[in-house]
């Protein structure tokens, strides 16, 4: 469910120098496959929209900041992601979309699985329908 959606922090060293986050050991709670990266992305741009029955993902503002809704079907979250040591972890079977991109936004997504659009969930409704069979 949408409780399962949690905020992970990313362990940071901070000096005089600037900061420096580490995702290394458990810090993700899944081996990542594949990292990928949203950049460019026009403010009135509205991303995702899509739920995973493979994929487990954790989403990090790198830079700037953006909304990310998270959805089980039954109840949605709407959360603002504008911190780099911070991640989003997303469990399987979630519908999620992101918007609200600020200026120079960099959305990092750390991601369980390599990628395979036969695992996607691309419609709301199947995606509910889906959900009440689960
Ligand atoms: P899309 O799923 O629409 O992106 P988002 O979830 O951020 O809105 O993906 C955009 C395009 O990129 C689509 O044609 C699929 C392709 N793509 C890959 O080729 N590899 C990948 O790892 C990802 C995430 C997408």
């Amino acid at each position: 469910t949408v409780k399962d959606t949690n905020l992970i922090k990313i362990p940071k060293v901070h000096d005089e120098r600037g900061s420096l986050a580490v995702i290394e050991r458990d810090v993700i709670p899944f081996s990542i496959k594949r990292v990928y990266y949203l950049y460019d992305v026009p403010s009135d741009s509205y991303r995702g929209g899509h739920a995973h029955n493979e994929q487990e993902s954790v989403i990090i503002a790198l830079s700037g900041s953006f909304e990310v809704i998270v959805d089980d079907g039954t109840s949605r979250k709407r959360m603002l992601l504008n911190k780099p040591n911070q991640g989003l972890y997303i469990p399987t079977h979630i519908w999620r979309e992101i918007d609200n991109f600020s200026s120079g936004a960099v959305c990092l997504v750390l991601a369980s699985t390599t990628y395979d659009e036969t695992e996607y969930v691309r419609d709301y409704n199947t995606f509910c329908h889906l959900k009440g069979e689960m």
